[in-house]
């Protein structure tokens, strides 16, 4: 049985062999409208999320499956004090597979150990984001058809932000990427990030503060959320949250062919006017994490694919 943690439990074949059936359920989604009649996907969210939980139940629902969980901790039994080991062993009883998110690092891998069906993390604190990874390497793939040879900024929370984390350690693995990392001083990148992922990968990297630097020489431009949760106080937050805005005059600093990605949700990091430049892709990237939710689904599940 498996389950995914981290962008890398994949490696890069078996990613390539989940992109292209992404993209084939995408081109004809009908075709697997029933293949997952028979299952059920539970949803164990101990923190709020629209997205990430709606585009799984999203997924599984196109795939003919059912649904069920919890969308906070105040309304399942952690409210009472349970551990998530003996929650996932009796939502085991309920599912054939589980996503899991959590605002504590590692909880959704001490789940998988106690667990007899499919955990997905999807979101563990400050930690990893694996299914945002996966969206997003789709939505590169989709938009500039490699996920080699791209320059790629990513701008903001780069110390809290998850997406942040997972798309790096997932993109060091293909041939000429460079990063341009772009935050200010107190949200810069992780150590651990910087020493063990890019160094020791001897990818090519700069980390700087003004976004119109970087503007000219991006393939991608993923922005970022201040992650006002994970502030230890709120002046700190309120200092830093505006420190970034792509707007329409930031924009023409852009090449033609550059695409705007971002997990989602916005908050003031991209002013709206941007939304209906063709290079404002954060639209369509929440379409394609549907698409990619599927066939992770289908793939955890080793459900038999119809041809
Ligand atoms: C991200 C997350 O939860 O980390 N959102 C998402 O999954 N769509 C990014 C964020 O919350 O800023």
């Amino acid at each position: 049985m498996r389950h995914l943690m981290s962008p890398l439990d994949f490696s890069v074949e078996e990613l390539d062999k989940l992109l292209d059936l992404a993209t084939d359920i995408g081109k004809d989604p009908k075709k697997y409208a029933h293949v997952c009649d028979d299952k059920r996907l539970a949803t164990c969210f101990y923190e709020p999320s629209t997205r990430t939980r709606l585009s799984f139940e999203a997924a599984m629902m196109n795939l003919g499956g059912k649904v069920l969980g919890f969308s906070s901790a105040d309304s399942s039994s952690a409210a009472k004090g349970e551990s998530v080991a003996d929650t996932i062993r009796v939502v085991s009883c309920y599912a054939d597979i589980c996503a899991m998110r959590h605002p504590k690092e590692g909880a959704p891998l001490v789940a998988s150990m106690a667990s007899s069906i499919p955990v997905i993390n999807a979101g563990d604190g400050g930690h990893q984001h694996p299914t945002q990874t996966l969206t997003d390497l789709l939505t590169i793939r989709s938009l500039k058809g490699r996920l080699d040879h791209i320059t790629i900024g990513l701008c903001g929370d780069l110390k809290f932000g998850r997406t942040v984390h997972s798309l790096i350690e997932a993109l060091v693995r293909y041939a000429g990427v460079r990063f341009i990392l772009i935050s200010p001083e107190e949200l810069r990148i992780p150590s651990y990030i910087r020493e063990d992922v890019l160094n020791r990968n001897q990818v090519p990297f700069e980390e700087v503060e003004r976004l119109e630097d970087a503007m000219p020489e991006l393939d991608i431009l993923y922005m970022t959320r201040v992650q006002r949760e994970r502030f230890f106080n709120e002046e700190d937050y309120i200092r830093m949250k505006d420190f970034y805005i792509l707007d329409k005059t930031k924009m023409e600093l852009a090449k033609k062919d550059m695409f705007v990605l971002h997990p989602l949700p916005r908050v003031n990091e991209i002013s709206v006017e941007v939304d209906e430049d063709p290079r404002a892709a954060y639209f369509r990237q929440a379409q394609y994490g549907v698409y990619v939710r599927m066939a992770l689904i289908l793939t955890l599940l080793e459900v038999e694919l119809p041809c």
